[in-house]
C-alpha cells in the first residue's frame, strides 16, 4: 500500500471511530488542518520538478477527495444519529391511556334550585337566603307559632347549645323564617332610601328563599337534613289567586307539563289564613292521576305581617313553602330520598 493510500484508511478508521461531531473534527484537523498530514504532503512538493509535481499533485488531490468524501459521509451519519436519539428521546406513547381529569356535576337538589330560582326570577322574584341556625323567634314566633305548639317539641327540632329566643339556638325547621327577615330588611331598606317611616310607594315584596332545612326524622322519604323553598309575594292588593296563578305556571314550567293539574286543599299552618296544601296531578308518565303533595301554602297571617313591621290593614299576600328534594325525585324519577345524601357517585354523575 502506498503512503497516501494508508493515510486515506487512517482518516477512515479515526473518522469512523469519532463518536461525536466535535470528535469527528479533531480528527479532520489531523488530516485536512493546517499541519495535517494531505497540507504537509502539499507543502512538500516545493522542491520538486513542473512534471512531479503535476502527477504527485493529481494523486494527493485524488487522496485528500477521498478523505473529505469519508469526512462528509461520517458528518452525515453523526446527524442521523443525533436526529434519531432525540426522536426517540421525546416520543411519545400515543396508546398510553390519556391522563382524565374527572368532570364534576352539580347535585341534582342544586340542579333544582337553579331551576326554579331561573323560573321564579322570570316571574320578578329576588332569591334571599337565611341562617340555618337559627333563632327560635324568626323560626317560630314571629311566625305566630304559639310556645306550645307541637312543632316547637324537642322531637322535630335540633335544638343548639346557649342561645336565647332572638339568638341562635336551633336548627331552622323549615325555610319559612326567611319571610320575616326578608320583609324586614326590605321594609328597612326602603325607609333608609326615603329618609322616612312612611311607606308609601314601596315596591312589593317578591322573594323565594331555597335553602337546606332540618328535622328529627329519618326514612325514606325523610332525611334530617332536608331542602325547601320559602316564597312570599305581599303588596296592597295580593290574593289567593294570584298564588294559584304563579305556583300552576310555575308547576307546568319545572315540570314541562303543560296539562299539569294542581289541587289546593285546604289546610293548616299558624303563620297563614286561609292555608292550604298543594297537590300536583301529572295526566301523563308513570304517576299519572295520582295526587302528590309538593308544597305548604297560604295568605300570610295578620300577626305574621306585622312581625314584618307591616300593617296588616295595608299589607296583603300570600306564602308558600315547598320541598326541593321531594320536586327533585318527582322530575327524575327517584323513589328513595336517601340516594340523594349517599354521596355515591354512580348516582349523582347521572345528573349532568
Ligand atoms: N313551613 C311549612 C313547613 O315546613 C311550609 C309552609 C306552609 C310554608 C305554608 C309557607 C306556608 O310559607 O305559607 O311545613
Amino acid at each position: 500500500m502506498n503512503e497516501l493510500d494508508a493515510i486515506v484508511d487512517s482518516a477512515r478508521v479515526a473518522f469512523s471511530q469519532a463518536a461525536t461531531p466535535a470528535a469527528l473534527e479533531n480528527a479532520k484537523a489531523r488530516f485536512l488542518g493546517k499541519t495535517g498530514s494531505i497540507t504537509e504532503l502539499m507543502k512538500g512538493m516545493a522542491a520538486l520538478s513542473v512534471d512531479e509535481k503535476k502527477s504527485r499533485g493529481a494523486a494527493i488531490n485524488l487522496a485528500k477527495q477521498a478523505i473529505e468524501s469519508a469526512l462528509n459521509e461520517r458528518r452525515q451519519a453523526l446527524a442521523d444519529a443525533e436526529l434519531q436519539q432525540q426522536l426517540q428521546a421525546e416520543a411519545l406513547d400515543v396508546t398510553l391511556p390519556g391522563r382524565v381529569r374527572g368532570q364534576g356535576s352539580l347535585h341534582p337538589v342544586s340542579l333544582t334550585m337553579e331551576r326554579l330560582e331561573a323560573i321564579f326570577g322570570s316571574m320578578g322574584f329576588e332569591v334571599a337566603q337565611g341562617p340555618e341556625i337559627e333563632a327560635d323567634w324568626y323560626n317560630f314566633t314571629a311566625l305566630n307559632t304559639p310556645e306550645d305548639h307541637p312543632a316547637r317539641s324537642m322531637h322535630d327540632t335540633f335544638y343548639v347549645e346557649g342561645g336565647s329566643t332572638k339568638t341562635p339556638n336551633l336548627l331552622r325547621t323549615h325555610t319559612s323564617p326567611v319571610q320575616v327577615r326578608h320583609a324586614l330588611q326590605h321594609v328597612q331598606s326602603y325607609k333608609t332610601l326615603t329618609g322616612s317611616d312612611d311607606l308609601t310607594g314601596m315596591p312589593e315584596i317578591r322573594v323565594i328563599a331555597p335553602g337546606r332545612t332540618y328535622r328529627v326524622d329519618s326514612d325514606a322519604t325523610h332525611s334530617p337534613m332536608f331542602h325547601q323553598c320559602e316564597g312570599l309575594w305581599l303588596g296592597e292588593n295580593i290574593s289567593f289567586k294570584d298564588l294559584k296563578y304563579l305556583f300552576t305556571e310555575f308547576c307546568r314550567t319545572f315540570f314541562e307539563s303543560d296539562d299539569l293539574v294542581l289541587r289546593f286543599r285546604p289546610s293548616f299552618f299558624p303563620f297563614t289564613e286561609p292555608s292550604a296544601e298543594i297537590d300536583i296531578q301529572f295526566q301523563q308518565g308513570p304517576l299519572a292521576g295520582r295526587w302528590l303533595e309538593v308544597a305548604g301554602s297560604g295568605q300570610v297571617h295578620p300577626n305574621v305581617v306585622r312581625n314584618m313591621g307591616l300593617d296588616p290593614e295595608q299589607y296583603i299576600g300570600f306564602a308558600f313553602g315547598m320541598g326541593l328534594d321531594r320536586f327533585t325525585m318527582l322530575r327524575y324519577g327517584v323513589n328513595d330520598l336517601r340516594l340523594f345524601f349517599d354521596g355515591d357517585l354512580r348516582f349523582l354523575s347521572q345528573f349532568r
